[in-house]
């Protein structure tokens, strides 16, 4: 039976959409009005509320900063063909956020507590929806603890907050990324598969050392070998090789991305070929070298497709085909924004209509 939860709302007195400018929207830098919250105290959530977007205090000794505890969501509303509002695969977003929070010994948040505030979130802001292409509002659900506790323990308090932004385009180029053979982003037995905030900062060091060599990025390969490709960044990555599309498994060390869901899932009704098992570095390397490497990119709720320019392996760089060339990816990309916005029939159901 479907539960209702009282959710209060204390609404802006002026908004700040003023300062939106559509066709320079940078990622992450400008929030919408309003911000939902909610406690768990003695064993519930409770205090529910949506309210406008301002700071939050915490105490020094609160748990989150000390020790990490804290995952998070990213999914993404568009504007549809009729003006309306569009969240792409909600229901999935919901389900992993309680998988990452097991990880971390953070109670699960109903599925329909996390779809009602969501709801009325982006109702009330709705007009942040941006609607030029290339644009979404990014909605960024999280869950951190909140004892005022520096010994170590799971937690018994926590919040749940839902806080959104509009965003362009992640990405303003192809990247060039290298082939990470000496860090790890994630261990057989780690919180690979979560979306825990500790993940994400621990990732910051190699990804800076690529940066100082000239890389946009880093493709993470196994922990143990360094022979098998994981993810790039903060995103799923896949290869296009002999007319194939090659992907890694998702497993313990890999984000079982939504994205990377809805694209194999588009992938293979056109018939194509998928081949999901460990991708070797040096299967990678040979195919750029015969000139096989067809396509390869990374996909995420961010970017959605983000083309790889170029990879980077020891001392060599190899160089993909032009990105006006990749005909898979170019593909994808133009029916999920179709489907996102409504342009095309949503067979799959991933559109949840505001
Ligand atoms: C995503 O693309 O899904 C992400 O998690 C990116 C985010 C860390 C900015």
């Amino acid at each position: 039976m479907k539960r209702n939860f009282d959710i209060i709302t204390k609404a802006i007195t002026q908004s700040r959409i003023d300062a939106l400018d559509e066709s320079n929207i940078p990622f992450g830098k400008l929030y919408s009005d309003h911000m939902f919250m909610a406690d768990f105290k003695n064993g519930e959530w409770q205090d529910l509320c949506i309210v406008p977007y301002e700071n939050i205090s915490v105490s020094p000794a609160n748990t989150t900063l000390h020790y990490a505890i804290t995952v998070f969501e990213g999914l993404k509303a568009y504007r549809n063909e009729e003006g309306g509002v569009n969240i792409f695969r909600p229901d999935a977003n919901a389900k992993r956020l309680n998988i990452s929070a097991e990880r971390m010994c953070i109670p699960p948040v109903p599925e329909e507590l996390f779809m009602q505030a969501l709801t009325k979130l982006i109702k009330l802001d709705q007009a942040w929806v941006p609607s030029l292409p290339n644009t979404a509002l990014y909605i960024r659900p999280f869950i951190f603890a909140t004892d005022e506790f520096i010994g170590i323990r799971p937690s018994e308090n926590f919040r749940f907050m839902i806080i959104t932004c509009p965003v362009g385009a992640y990405y303003t180029k192809p990247v060039n990324v290298k082939i990470e053979t000496q860090y790890s982003r994630a261990v057989e037995g780690g919180t690979g598969y979560a979306k825990a905030g500790g993940n994400y900062g621990a990732s910051l060091y190699p990804a800076r050392q690529a940066k100082a060599k000239g890389f946009d990025q880093l493709i993470w390969t196994d922990a143990k070998t360094h022979q098998y490709i994981e993810e790039s960044g903060t995103m799923n990555v896949m290869f296009v090789i002999d007319g194939k599309l090659l992907t890694a498994p998702t497993s313990g060390t890999i984000l079982k991305g939504i994205t990377r869901d809805s694209v194999l899932t588009l992938a293979k009704s056109w018939g194509l070929e998928i081949v999901e098992k460990p991708v070797a570095v040096q299967e990678i390397i040979n195919a750029a070298k015969e000139g096989r490497l067809q396509e390869s990119f990374g996909v995420g709720t961010a970017a959605t497709i983000a083309p790889i320019a170029t990879i980077g392996f020891e001392e060599d760089i190899y160089e993909l085909p032009p990105v006006e060339t990749r005909e898979l990816s170019m593909k994808i990309l133009k029916e999920l924004t179709d489907i996102r916005s409504g342009k095309v029939s949503d067979t799959n159901g991933w559109i949840y209509k505001i």
